[in-house]
C-alpha cells in the first residue's frame, strides 16, 4: 500500500533538514494546524500543493482544508510525449490542462512511450492522474522494470488511502501482484497473483474494473482476479473494508530494495537494490515503460460513482462512499499559498509558475509535498526539505494510517516507520540532485539525448 508512495516522500523530504523541526506532521490522531492546514499523502502539513492530490481531509485542519478533487473525465492517454505531464511544482489543480502530475523524471522514449526512470540512488518517478475516478475502468499498457529491489506499480489511490493495486517485483517477471486496501488498513490476506509472460520483455495491458460491488483485475482482456465487496465485511468496524472513494491513477517505479526501507519491504521487493544494474549501466537508469493509459469513468446517474458536476469533496470524517459529494466546488488555486479554505488568495500565478514557487519560498511555508525536482534554484527543494523532517514523519504517519502504531513495526510491507533520518537522506539526495540537474538544464535536450541512447 503506502509503501509505494512513502519512499518518494520520505526521500525528497529528507534531502534537506533545514526546517525540519518547523514542519508539523499529521495523522488521524493529530490534525494539521490552521496555519498549514493540509495533510499531504506523506503525512506533513502545508499549503499549496499539499492541499491538492493526496491531501487527506481526515488528517487536515478541517474537512474543507484540502482542495476539492477534480472529478472523473474519461480519456485515452497516448503516452508518447510529455505535453500533458506537469511537474508537481507547476500544477494548481486544473485537470483540463494536464493528464498527469510528475515527481521524478519521466522521459519520452522513441515517440512511442513514456519511461518512468530511476537513476542510481534515486527514489524513482511517480505520475499521478489529475482527475479522480469514483469507480470505473482504467487500463495501462506497460512493460515493467527488472532487477532485485526494483518495483513497478500501477495503482488507484484515494486521498483517504483506499487503494487498488498492480505491483511488479523486478525479480518475479512472470507475476503481477494484485492487492486492495480500505483506508490504508493493512490486511495481508488481500493480495493475489496473476501469472503471465515476462513483464519486462512484453507489453501487457493491465485493467482494473471497479464498481461499488466488485473489483476485477484483467490482463490482456482475461480476468485474473475478482474481489467482491460482499466478501469484505468487517464486523468489528461494522463496515465494508472495500475501496470506495475517488482515487487518482498512479504509475510509478521505486526502490523497494533501498537500504533505507524496512527489512520486510526489501525482502518483498526481491532483495537489496543493485544500483549498478545492467539497465543503469546501459541506459543510466532503471525504467518502466508506459505506452497508453485509458480512463473510463463510471457512469452512475446517482451517487455513488457519479461525475456530473465539477469536483469531489467529503462531508464526513468517516470518508465512506456515502460521505463523498460530487458538487460544483472549484478545484483550481490561484497560487501556491492557497488552500481549500481559500482558493483565491492573492494573485493568480502567471504563466511562469516558477514565480509562484519562488513566492511561496519567500514566505517560507511548505508548498510542495515531497519537494520538487523541477525549476531553477535548488532552494525550492531546500524549503520543502524543511519538510524533510517529514521523511521520518511521513513514513510514520503512513504507519498510523494503517490503523495502528503497530503498523510501523509489523511484518513487512509497511514502509519503514524507522526509516527516519539516515535512510531518507540517502535516496533523497540522489533524486533531488539528479532531477534538478537533468530537468533544470533542459528537459527537452535530455529527453532527446537519452531517447537516442535508448534506440539501440
Ligand atoms: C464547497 O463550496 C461551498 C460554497 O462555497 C462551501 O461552503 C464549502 O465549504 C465547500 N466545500 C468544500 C469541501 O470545500
Ligand atoms: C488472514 O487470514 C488468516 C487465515 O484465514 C486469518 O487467521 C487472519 O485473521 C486473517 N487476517 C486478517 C487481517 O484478516
Ligand atoms: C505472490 O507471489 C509472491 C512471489 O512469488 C509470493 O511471495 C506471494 O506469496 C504470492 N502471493 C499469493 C497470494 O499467492
Ligand atoms: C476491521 O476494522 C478494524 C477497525 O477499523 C481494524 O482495526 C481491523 O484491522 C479491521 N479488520 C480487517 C480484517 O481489516
Ligand atoms: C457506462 O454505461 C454503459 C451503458 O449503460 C455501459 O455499457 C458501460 O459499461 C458503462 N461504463 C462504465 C465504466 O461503467
Ligand atoms: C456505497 O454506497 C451505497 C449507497 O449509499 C451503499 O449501499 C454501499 O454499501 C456503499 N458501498 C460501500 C463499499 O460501502
Amino acid at each position: 500500500m503506502l509503501r509505494t508512495l512513502l519512499p518518494i516522500g520520505a526521500a525528497l523530504l529528507g534531502a534537506t533538514s533545514v526546517l525540519a523541526d518547523s514542519i508539523p506532521t499529521c495523522s488521524l490522531s493529530q490534525k494539521c494546524p490552521e496555519s498549514a492546514p493540509c495533510c499531504s499523502q506523506y503525512g506533513q502539513c502545508g499549503v499549496g500543493a499539499y492541499c491538492l492530490g493526496g491531501c487527506d481531509p481526515r488528517m487536515s485542519f478541517s474537512l474543507d482544508s484540502c482542495a476539492p478533487e477534480p472529478q472523473c473525465i474519461s480519456r485515452v492517454m497516448q503516452m508518447n510525449s510529455l505535453d500533458r505531464i506537469v511537474d508537481v511544482s507547476e500544477y494548481l489543480g486544473d485537470s483540463s490542462k494536464a493528464d498527469w502530475v510528475a515527481q521524478g523524471t519521466p522521459l519520452v522514449y522513441n515517440n512511442e512511450a513514456v519511461l518512468l526512470t530511476m537513476p542510481a540512488n534515486s527514489v524513482g518517478t511517480v505520475l499521478s492522474s489529475t482527475g479522480y475516478m469514483w469507480y470505473g475502468n482504467v487500463k495501462a499498457t506497460l512493460k515493467t522494470s527488472r532487477g532485485a529491489g526494483v518495483v513497478t506499480a500501477f495503482i488507484l489511490l484515494s486521498d483517504v488511502k483506499d487503494e487498488i493495486d498492480y505491483e511488479f517485483v523486478g525479480t518475479e517477471l512472470e507475476i503481477a501482484q494484485t492487492n486492495f486496501y480500505f483506508q490504508g488498513i493493512l490486511d495481508w490476506n488481500n493480495s493475489g497473483n496473476i501469472s503471465l509472460s515476462d513483464t519486462y520483455d512484453n507489453y501487457h495491458t493491465y485493467e482494473i474494473q471497479w464498481t461499488p460491488d466488485s473489483i476485477t483485475w484483467l490482463v490482456d482482456g482475461q480476468v485474473g482476479r475478482v474481489q467482491k465487496k460482499s466478501d469484505t465485511w468487517n464486523a468489528t468496524a461494522n463496515q465494508w473494508n472495500f475501496p470506495q472513494t475517488p482515487s487518482r491513477v498512479e504509475l510509478s517505479i521505486w526502490p523497494g530494495g533501498a537500504s533505507s526501507n524496512a527489512p520486510g519491504t526489501i525482502e518483498w521487493a526481491g532483495g537489496p537494490i543493485d544500483w549498478n544494474s545492467d539497465d543503469i549501466k546501459t541506459y543510466g537508469y532503471d525504467f518502466a515503460t508506459f505506452k497508453e493509459v485509458e480512463i473510463e469513468c463510471y457512469n452512475a446517474s446517482s451517487a455513488p460513482g457519479t461525475n456530473n458536476a465539477v469536483s469531489y469533496t467529503y462531508n464526513n470524517w468517516l470518508a465512506t462512499n456515502n460521505t463523498v459529494v460530487n458538487g460544483n466546488n472549484n478545484t483550481i488555486m490561484n497560487n501556491f499559498q492557497d488552500t481549500g479554505l481559500d482558493m483565491t488568495s492573492g494573485a493568480k500565478a502567471g504563466a511562469s509558475s516558477v514565480s509562484s514557487a519562488s513566492g511561496s519560498k519567500s514566505t517560507n511555508s511548505n508548498t510542495i509535498p515531497g519537494g520538487t525536482s523541477n525549476g531553477p534554484g535548488s532552494s525550492q527543494g531546500n524549503t520543502d526539505s524543511g519538510s524533510g523532517s517529514s521523511s521520518g514523519s511521513g513514513s510514520s504517519s503512513g504507519g498510523s494510517t494503517t490503523g495502528s502504531a503497530s503498523g510501523c513495526s509489523t511484518t513487512g510491507f509497511s514502509q519503514s516507520c524507522d526509516s527516519s533520518s539516515g535512510s531518507s537522506s540517502k535516496s533523497d539526495g540522489g533524486r533531488v540532485v539528479g532531477g534538478e540537474r537533468i530537468i533544470g538544464a533542459s528537459a527537452f535536450a535530455v529527453v532527446i539525448a537519452l531517447g537516442a541512447m535508448m534506440v539501440l
